[in-house]
């Protein structure tokens, strides 16, 4: 299978799943478990929710536990999102100054802000043990994916 079939293929899932889902959590450790299990370069993928004006708070994840329970606005890559409301690529954690280590496997990240009504409520996270491994696809799935889950907030 093509990765463009992959892809589709998970979009109709996770769409399926946050037609039919109201619970916020259930939609969003579906979606973590899923992009985790179906796309091989994925290795840790979660959700993190924006608390009060400047934190943000782990939420559903599938992966290893990490110690980066909360996260503020500014520190790191997800606290660099949240605070520019930009996706950040790092195809080499190793280069980037500003980045909080979950675990020496983890060799790049993505993070994609979820926006409601022009504020970040929330971000998508995924961390890969491979180098370079994000491209302009990944980056459209995932924005489609960020931009359906915004119904949950
Ligand atoms: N590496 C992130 C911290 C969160 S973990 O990847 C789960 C960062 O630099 O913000």
């Amino acid at each position: 299978m093509s990765q463009k079939q992959t892809f589709d293929n998970v979009l109709s899932l996770i769409r399926e799943k946050i037609n039919s889902e109201t619970n916020r959590d259930s939609s969003l450790q579906f979606i973590s478990d899923t992009l985790k299990e179906k796309i091989n370069h994925y290795d840790w993928v979660g959700f993190y929710l924006v608390e009060g004006e400047n934190d943000l708070i782990l939420g559903p994840y599938a992966g290893e536990p990490t110690v980066h329970t909360r996260i503020k606005f500014g520190s790191g890559i997800c606290g660099q999102a949240a605070e520019t409301k930009k996706i950040f690529i790092v195809q080499d954690v190793s280069k980037e100054l500003n980045y909080l280590s979950c675990s020496p496997t983890v060799k790049s990240e993505i993070v994609l802000p979820i926006m409601k009504s022009g504020n970040v409520v929330g971000e998508l996270d995924i961390d890969s043990h491979t180098i370079s491994p994000f491209s302009d696809e990944d980056k459209e799935f995932l924005v489609r994916i960020c931009s359906m889950v915004g119904k949950y907030f």
